[in-house]
């Protein structure tokens, strides 16, 4: 008897699965967005008025990189890729990199990466570990005062629209893990899938559009993610 194939698999991620790393959310109470206005950190508007703020706020959560690891549901996203048989995608809202650093390779960054840094002036983007200012120069074209974290903010465009577009039109399984439901297009991604798609959300507790899945599990997303790859890889492996 030939072997069950398995669902092609989208999985989307949000800060809650860095929360237990140690990296805050944005909306919860200790979350970013409690410090800080996103029209005064996370815009292009933003940046044009006040790049230095911006840096500021963008190289100490880079900063923060180094003192953080992968955990459990990263490792276990990690390992569910290595033993999927079938199509299988990572799609994250997160700018860290634990989700690289745990092992995972399919992996669409769609708001960026804190760990790269794009030049205004020649458009080059970079690998980039170091505090950026507005007297950086690019390494690629040497004119300073471009130079800016790779992120997409609010009114710009996530990238790899596309191919997040061609897995989600033949998925089978759609797991969304830590992700309050707030920010657009991400959000809509469970509605786009649900004719086609089993759905599943994992999160602290139920998101905004919690009711749009068919099943919605409410926990640390240390628990509930291991415990999904499980039970996938024993249904499907
Ligand atoms: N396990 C699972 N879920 C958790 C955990 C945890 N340990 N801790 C918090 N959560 C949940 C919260 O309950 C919340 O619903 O994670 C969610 C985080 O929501 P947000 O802070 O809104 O983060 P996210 O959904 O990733 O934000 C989307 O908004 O500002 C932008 O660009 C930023 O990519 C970000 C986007």
């Amino acid at each position: 008897m030939p072997a069950k194939t398995p669902p092609g698999l989208v999985i989307l991620t949000g800060a809650g699965i860095s929360r237990e790393s140690g990296l805050a959310t944005f909306r919860d109470p200790d979350g970013a967005w409690a410090k800080h206005r996103i029209e005064d950190v996370a815009t292009p508007e933003a940046f044009r008025r006040d790049p230095a703020l911006v840096h500021a706020f963008y190289n100490a959560r880079r900063a923060q990189l180094a003192e953080v690891a992968p955990n459990a549901a990263h490792l276990a996203l990690a390992e569910l890729e290595r033993q999927w048989r079938g199509d299988f995608l990572l799609v994250t809202q997160n700018v860290d990199d634990l989700h690289n650093r745990a092992g995972s390779r399919n992996l669409v960054q769609m708001h960026g990466a804190l760990r790269r840094a794009r030049c205004l002036h020649c458009e080059a983007v970079h690998p980039w570990d170091a505090p950026l200012s507005t007297a950086t120069p690019c390494p690629a074209c040497a004119k300073a005062g471009g130079m800016r974290p790779d992120i997409v903010w609010f009114g710009e465009m996530p990238v790899e629209m596309g191919r997040i577009g061609m897995a989600l039109e033949t998925c089978g399984l759609f797991v969304s893990i830590g992700t309050s439901g707030n920010v657009y297009p991400a959000a809509g991604f469970v509605a786009e899938v649900a004719d086609r798609a089993w759905t599943v959300e994992l999160n602290l507790e139920p998101s905004l559009g919690h009711s749009r899945f068919e099943e919605a599990r409410q926990g640390p997303a240390t628990q509930l993610v291991p415990a999904l790859v499980e039970e996938l890889l024993s249904q499907w492996a």
